[in-house]
């Protein structure tokens, strides 16, 4: 682990990002409204994506909030330490964002009716994400090599821990009516589709013009265009300087380029033996 984190409850955080203070907040303080609704991620799972289509979603397809207010502060991160002074000015339903594990989220969610809307990412692919991402974060140490970073990924020896622990964890919820299990690759496939069963949990009803208008400005070139997308301000403050770095290449099995055969099979091999007891089926599996 790099000097620059520390462990919470055994699990790593850069403390550039959060402090134990912020991570004690939401686990023992916030209080979660039944209204609320969560948009929970492991990092690079599509994380900003549902931002954006929450946004859409709650404004009837209407763009003018997501252009111009950043999606830090539409859907915030529970985590980050300005939320806590930003809860009282939010209206109902409160849209929140975090990539905390199950086992640091509030304790007030228990028993709550609050949805979460959980996306998962095929872990290969989330990972090289994070690689281009951790070269230029000032929340990572520059990334020694691919080899050394996946090797701490599957280990979980990086922020928010691991992808394995992320998704068994929240994974739990599966069949709850207040959670909602997304993948990446649905959003991909079908964005339509994925909106309208986003819609139906959420209880929202959305005529065509407006999931028109959610489809298109969700996309990855029209949020590439919108700076509030991943507001450019936070960017340049914990951002070397370089290309957008959340939104890179937007594309599903991206893998098969930075993968050689060896570490796909190491991969393959850790993937299938922390998997083995899990039932859920996902796209890349
Ligand atoms: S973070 O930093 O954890 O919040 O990042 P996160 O938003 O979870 O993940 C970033 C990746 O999501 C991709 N992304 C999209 N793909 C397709 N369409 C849209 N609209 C979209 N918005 C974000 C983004 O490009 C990152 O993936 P990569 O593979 O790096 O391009």
């Amino acid at each position: 682990m790099s000097d620059e984190c520390f462990k919470y409850k055994g699990i790593q955080f850069s403390s550039r990002a959060l402090t134990v203070k912020d991570l004690e907040f939401v686990e023992k303080e916030f209080q979660v409204r039944e209204d609320d609704v969560f948009n929970i991620t492991y990092p690079k799972s599509g994380t900003i994506w549902m931002m954006e289509i929450l946004s859409l979603i709650y404004t009837d397809g209407d763009p003018t909030w997501c252009k111009t207010v950043p999606c830090w502060n539409r859907v915030p991160w529970i985590e980050a330490p300005a939320t806590e002074k930003q809860l009282q000015k939010k209206n109902c339903p409160r849209l929140f964002t975090s990539h905390l594990p199950r086992s640091h989220f509030c304790k007030s969610f228990s028993g709550s009716s609050a949805k979460i809307i959980y996306t998962v990412r095929n872990p290969k692919d989330a990972f090289v994400s994070l690689y281009y991402f951790a070269k230029r974060s000032i929340f990572f140490e520059e990334p020694e090599s691919f080899d050394l970073l996946l090797d701490k990924y599957l280990s979980g020896d990086l922020p928010y821990g691991s992808w394995f622990d992320h998704i068994k964890g929240w994974m739990e919820m599966m069949g709850k009516e207040n959670f909602l299990l997304n993948t990446y690759e649905d959003l991909q496939k079908d964005l339509r589709g994925s909106v309208k069963r986003i819609c139906k949990f959420l209880g929202r009803i959305l005529d065509d013009a407006a999931l028109d208008s959610v489809i298109e400005n969700a996309s990855f070139s029209n949020m590439h265009k919108n700076s509030m997308a991943y507001n450019i301000l936070w960017a340049d403050a914990i951002m070397k300087p370089g290309k957008n770095p959340f939104l890179r290449k937007g594309i599903s099995g991206d893998w098969k380029n930075h993968f050689s055969v060896a570490q796909c099979e190491y991969f393959d091999k850790v993937y299938k033996e922390k998997m083995c007891d899990f039932y859920v089926k996902f796209p890349w599996d």
